[in-house]
């Protein structure tokens, strides 16, 4: 007899955490795994709440469990397997089921499985999950896309599990077929972006003014009390103030300095500049990791050339709004791809539902998105963040800060790739007249393009002899 709610299928660190907190909430789970020797140990794990998990050897038995209409929830690799696993499962079901993609897949993908589904009477999520193995286990933050009828089976699983922000679920319906999923892999970018900026400051006071890591760590714990108030900035502070239990000296002083990345960060930037858009924090911060790969060309440059590094000087007010305004702009290219994206494939993402959902439980929640939200609801021009009045005021004060922060940095020769990404794209945004117009002229005279002349229509071209 048909018993679970839902079933999980991916018992790695995600589907494991988020099975058990499923269950914790009251609900009926079957879960099963690919290697089915992972069962018994989660099953231990799970100890007094394995009461209301079942687990099941097959795929066959693992639908059957499921009450109709079905709701599955994959945790798995994305890409091929997860094509794979729509290939094993669909015969099994019946009209009215919902498979969920929980990983961070390429919205491209399920956009184009959505598609493949819609006349089967099954349906495709794609929903983004944020927040690690602890926001998992205890209230993530999730981006829900595809069916309402989806969405209505879903909800009070999801609204039960999600993380809380003043009581309100950190979890949305955002919109069809890719829109949760491309809505996570902004926030990812934004991740990305807000991980570098810290990491630049950190950079500036250690190399700059050779600050130790611990005292770099106590001022981020400091201005973690404030407006930079985060996740990114207290784990940050912590991992900085952490030591190595082997040598005693600080961990990240023995932590190789080359960052990995499995793609969402690149992908925020592809599909940016796909929408016409520039994310030039994010851009910044991939760039980042993709040179930090580069040690040993980094070692040889550095022998070859000398690290140029000259004295800083910059207050640690200045550095703290610095990093507030690079953290709001960053938000605010994130936000306009969204918005160029929700244009292009119709969604009709809702900005500050956006905001909302990720004040607590994801990895980019801070104070500033309470702020985000509010300048949202208040509908500023064209969707441009930068445009509201609450965020144009914030800026005004914070961005003397990051230009100063930015031209010491440069005079010093520390490289701080998000943070000036952030100031040039204010600097080009906050001039009504451009330079595009030697742009067009160059292009008429060397392609016969043709340009644009202020005050009239059509196009027109230069005699450029
Ligand atoms: C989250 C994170 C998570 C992501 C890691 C690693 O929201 O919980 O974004 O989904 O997988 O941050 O990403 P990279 O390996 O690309 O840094």
């Amino acid at each position: 007899m048909a018993s679970a709610d839902i079933g999980v299928y991916g018992l790695g660190t995600m589907g494991s955490a988020l099975a058990l907190n499923l269950a914790g909430k009251g609900f009926t789970v079957t879960v099963t795994n690919r290697e089915i020797d992972w069962i018994a140990p989660f099953m231990a794990e799970a100890e007094e709440l394995s009461a209301r998990i079942v687990p099941q050897q097959t795929l066959a038995g693992f639908v059957a469990e499921l009450k109709t209409p079905r709701v599955i929830l994959f945790m798995i690799p994305s890409g091929a397997p997860m094509d794979a696993m729509i290939d094993a499962v669909t015969p099994l079901l019946s009209e009215g089921d919902t498979i969920i993609d929980g990983g961070n897949a390429d919205f491209h993908d399920t956009r184009r499985r959505a598609q493949a589904m819609a006349d089967t009477g099954l349906h495709y999520v794609g929903m983004g999950v944020s927040g690690g193995e602890a926001g998992a286990r205890t209230g993530p933050s999730m981006m829900v896309g595809g069916t309402d009828h989806s969405w209505q089976q879903l909800r009070p699983m999801v609204e039960a599990i999600a993380a809380r922000y003043r009581g309100a679920p950190c979890v949305a319906h955002l919109g069809p077929d890719g829109a949760g999923h491309f809505v996570k892999t902004v926030h990812n970018g934004i991740e990305y972006a807000d991980m570098q900026m810290i990491a630049e400051i950190y950079g500036l006071l250690r190399d700059g003014d050779h600050w130790d890591a611990p005292r770099i760590g106590a001022l981020f714990a400091h201005w973690n009390e404030g407006p930079l108030e985060s996740f990114l900035t207290a784990i940050s502070a912590r991992a900085l103030m952490a030591l190595d239990a082997e040598t005693g000296q600080p961990m990240v002083d023995v932590i190789a300095d080359r960052a990995g990345q499995k793609g969402t960060g690149r992908w925020t930037v592809i599909e940016a500049l796909k929408l016409g858009q520039s994310a030039s924090t994010i851009e910044g911060a991939v760039a980042a990791r993709a040179w930090s790969a580069e040690a040993e060309a980094r070692r040889m440059a550095e022998t070859l050339y000398g690290p140029e590094t000259g004295p800083l000087n910059l207050s640690e007010e200045t550095l703290e709004s610095a990093l507030m305004a690079g953290r709001i702009l960053s938000h605010a290219q994130g936000f306009r791809v969204l918005d160029a994206a929700s244009d292009l494939y119709d969604w009709s993402l809702d900005p500050a539902r956006i905001a909302e959902i990720w004040r607590a439980g994801c990895i980019i929640r801070s104070a500033l998105l309470d702020d985000l939200a509010a300048a949202f609801r208040s509908d500023p021009p064209q969707g441009h963040l930068v445009l509201s009045d609450g965020i144009a005021a914030r800026l005004a004060v914070a961005i003397p800060a990051l230009r100063q922060t930015v031209a010491a940095a440069v005079t010093a020769g520390l490289p701080v790739p998000a943070l000036s990404g952030g100031l040039q794209w204010y600097d080009s945004l906050t001039r009504a007249r451009g330079t595009a117009n030697l742009i067009q002229a160059q292009r008429d005279f060397f392609g016969h393009h043709g340009f644009e002349r202020i005050g009239a229509e059509g196009t027109f071209h230069g005699k450029w002899g």
